[in-house]
């Protein structure tokens, strides 16, 4: 067994990869069963590219080829939130070329918007995909811009099949969740470091070449366009920047006050060991006193 394993793994990464992967344990807690499904128009709209997005049943499908990747967008503003889709990515030589699912307001504050981030970074033949989270407070136009990236593998390979992903996001805490488990939190330590101006969900599909896959090593590949990222399932509850001041924010665990249970820190803390490789408050080329969340200690 362990023979054919290392053969496997000489030959094909993805399939070493999970075959070996292991599978995290219950979170105890399925806040997407909790959230109804809306159908596209309900709830977004063509941002860009629209001759390269196809809507079929509630299945949306956008591309990147030579000429155009697209994008779509919520059609209202959001205070706060769950925010939900389910997503099959491409498979194959992808490097370059990023599928994403996050919250911004750089429209409506251009050189200084918030934005919270799932990016999914193309990769060559035989990786595994990167799930990169990221958390952007009123981010400047300039070279000043402090991401906050954590990255991570997946338990399971992303292109076979649809999975849950999920930006959960209140005036406490952003939870980053993937088929309904919580793998990144992100706490209002200060109001310095925390998004608290309205923002719109966005998703796309763009050539990010520059720096996607491997730092820029790799760049996409058009002999193997085009590339095809699937959305459906879209989940949105929470209270819209339109909605009257006494909407609640919604929750993903029990507690109507936001936070997680115990099973479902415990279930995060596997999956960081496990999966995550890169934090950048463990960053020690990065300086500490522009992120200064990483050693804040949290408001009570
Ligand atoms: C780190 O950032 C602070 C605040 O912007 C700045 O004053 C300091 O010079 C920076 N340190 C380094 C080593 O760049």
């Amino acid at each position: 067994m362990k023979m054919l394993l290392i053969i496997l793994c000489i030959f094909d990464m993805v399939s070493c990869i999970s075959s070996i992967s292991l599978w995290p344990p219950s979170p105890g807690y399925y806040p997407s069963k909790k959230f109804r499904s809306v159908s596209f128009w309900r709830g977004y709209r063509n941002l860009w590219g629209p001759q390269h997005q196809k809507l079929d049943q509630n299945a949306l499908t956008i591309w990147l080829d030579r000429t155009s990747g697209s994008g779509f967008k919520s059609t209202r503003p959001f205070r706060s939130g769950y925010f939900g889709t389910s997503i099959k990515l491409q498979q194959g030589y992808t490097a370059g070329v990023i599928t994403t699912f996050y919250l911004s307001n750089n429209e409506a504050h251009p050189g200084h918007h918030d934005e919270v981030d799932m990016e999914f970074l193309g990769t060559t033949f035989g990786k595994p995909y990167v799930l990169q989270t990221n958390v952007y407070i009123r981010g400047s136009g300039d070279d000043n811009i402090i991401g906050r990236e954590m990255k991570f593998h997946l338990w399971f390979d992303p292109t076979k099949g649809f999975h849950h992903y999920a930006i959960f996001w209140s005036p406490k805490e952003i939870i980053f969740l993937v088929d309904d488990i919580p793998i990144r939190r992100y706490e209002r330590k200060s109001d310095d470091t925390f998004p608290l101006r309205p923002m719109w969900a966005y998703g796309s599909i763009w050539d990010a070449s520059s720096w996607a896959t491997e730092d820029g090593k790799y760049k996409a590949d058009y002999r193997y366009q085009p590339f095809v990222g699937q959305f459906t399932n879209f989940k949105a509850g929470g209270c819209s920047a339109y909605s009257s001041l006494s909407c609640r924010p919604v929750s993903v665990s029990p507690y109507r006050s936001g936070g997680l249970t115990r099973k479902q820190y415990s279930v995060m803390r596997w999956v960081q060991r496990h999966y995550m490789f890169y934090d950048y408050c463990k960053d020690h080329k990065r300086n500490r006193s522009l992120t200064p969340e990483c050693w804040l200690r949290a408001r009570r």
